[in-house]
């Protein structure tokens, strides 16, 4: 059965019968969801492994993160943050444990640009740093650089960044296996205006996590429910088969988006599933992302509705052509539709911009479908954050584990009751984990800079000792 929340009364009984025919395919059952959580586990056991990490979907990538701020961080950083709606630059200060920003600029990616020559991405980033150093009264001053750069890398040291593979909208020709580091540093030197100290790489997952980790200490989990979606998480570095060591640990950047690259979703994939990969910039790549993030939801929506309306269940049989043009029913249209009081209006509204002639009842029905995708993508989320929560927990043989989880993403901020749906099925899935939420405000600008001064402090705290070894061996 479909979801039968509040907001989706109205609907006739014979009606409401074929519609949920329609969307019953989108609804998971918590037995469902439990068996997703154990095809996690398994995806992570096989990204983390010396010999299967290859072939994995969910990547499981070392981020050279060893470690969540302890307080005494501090210094001057510019920030950078490539990979969500838009592109910003950044100042920002950390002190007595706290993350200041400074200031930011924010820079318009063009279209011809995300899908161009890389090296026109990385001038573009270039010129766009140079004038925000500018603006600032930078220009003289060598600053160290967390990147914020959100798409799967392979990091060989925290200022080694392979590309593995552009996602969302990115598409850029020769970056896709080059050091992304390498790009930004050789496009500084083409402009010779400037110049940065020591660089960061950060996925954005990893920057909400440690952002939030001064007003929380235990927040060992990030995640992101955005324009994409992926999590993050601190494991045992004796279990990162692909690092060297046995003591402490290191955040993993799990790009849990992959998951089901390798077929291991198809029993829960739908028709409108494989049409919105079919029809995506990167076919058969993010399976789990195209079924949960922001740049797909509206497409879902907007499909499901075109399929309601040729089977004469809405619309009284009339489909526009907005309706049949992928990216016109915006993902914060879900948003707007699924809002307790003003849904309704809301709804009105859009179906009237996508030139639709509607009737009451198809403006029930229309709820009844945003909320049933949005409700999927929040119960998948919720499956695989419980598969993480509970892998903390048994790696450090507890009975009950008390964690936080950062977060951020238009999806999770902005929708009325994703994040309730979320929060109260991870409850049911990972009994044993108390799990707290906590927004990370501007985890991309603020937690670049955290990475890197916490980087700063390891390096620190490692010369020192080096020099104590010294001491002694003399
Ligand atoms: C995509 C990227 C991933 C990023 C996520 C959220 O899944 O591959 O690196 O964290 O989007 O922005």
């Amino acid at each position: 059965m479909a979801n039968m929340s509040g907001n989706t009364d109205g609907i006739p009984e014979e009606l409401r019968a074929k519609v949920d025919k329609h969307l019953e395919p989108f609804t998971l059952s918590l037995e469902k969801l439990k068996d997703i959580s154990i095809r996690f586990k398994d995806e992570m056991k096989k990204g983390l492994g010396k010999t299967t990490h290859h072939k994995a979907c969910v990547k499981m990538l070392p981020t050279f993160v060893r470690a969540t701020p302890d307080g005494t961080e501090k210094g001057d950083f510019l920030a950078l943050d490539l990979g969500g709606t838009n592109f910003r630059v950044l100042h920002v200060q950390v002190k007595e444990q706290k993350v200041v920003k400074m200031d930011s600029q924010s820079c318009a990616i063009p279209q011809e640009i995300m899908v161009g020559p890389g090296k026109q991405l990385f001038d573009h980033i270039a010129a766009c740093l140079s004038k925000f150093l500018d603006t600032q009264n930078l220009k003289g001053k060598t600053l160290p650089l967390g990147f914020t750069f959100s798409f799967p890398c392979e990091q060989k040291e925290i200022d080694k960044s392979i590309l593995i593979r552009w996602t969302k909208g990115f598409n850029c020709s020769g970056v896709e296996g080059k050091d992304v580091v390498k790009l930004l540093k050789m496009a500084i030197q083409r402009r010779g205006d400037f110049n940065i100290d020591s660089v960061a790489m950060v996925n954005d997952t990893v920057g909400t996590m440690m952002s939030c980790g001064y007003p929380d200490s235990n927040c060992e989990i990030g995640m992101i429910i955005g324009t994409g979606t992926n999590a993050c998480y601190m494991e045992d570095i004796k279990n990162v088969q692909r690092v060297v060591g046995e003591d402490g640990q290191m955040c993993i950047n799990t790009e849990w988006g992959g998951f089901g690259d390798d077929n291991a979703l198809n029993d829960i994939l739908t028709e409108i599933d494989f049409e919105v990969d079919r029809t995506s910039i990167n076919p058969g790549v993010h399976t789990f992302e195209k079924m949960i993030s922001g740049m797909y939801l509206g497409d879902i929506v907007c499909l499901m509705l075109k399929k309601l309306a040729e089977e004469k269940l809405l619309f009284k049989g009339q489909v526009s052509d907005a309706l049949r043009t992928p990216g016109k029913f915006e993902t914060k249209f879900l948003s707007d539709i699924e809002k307790p009081r003003s849904g309704l209006e809301n709804a009105k509204r859009i179906l009237n911009s996508l030139d639709l002639k509607w009737d009451l009842t198809d403006l029930h029905v229309v709820q009844l479908v945003c909320d049933t995708i949005s409700k999927r993508s929040a119960d998948l989320c919720a499956a695989c954050l419980a598969t993480l929560a509970n892998r903390i927990r048994t790696n450090r043989g507890l009975e009950k584990l008390k964690t936080t989880v950062g977060v951020d993403g238009t999806v999770y901020r902005k929708h009325p009751n994703f994040s309730t749906k979320l929060e109260e099925r991870v409850k049911e899935l990972a009994p044993q984990c108390e799990i707290s939420f906590l927004i990370s405000e501007d985890g991309s600008g603020k937690g670049a800079a955290m990475v890197t001064a916490v980087a700063q402090r390891l390096a620190r705290q490692s010369r020192l000792l080096d020099s104590d070894d010294d001491g002694d061996n003399s």
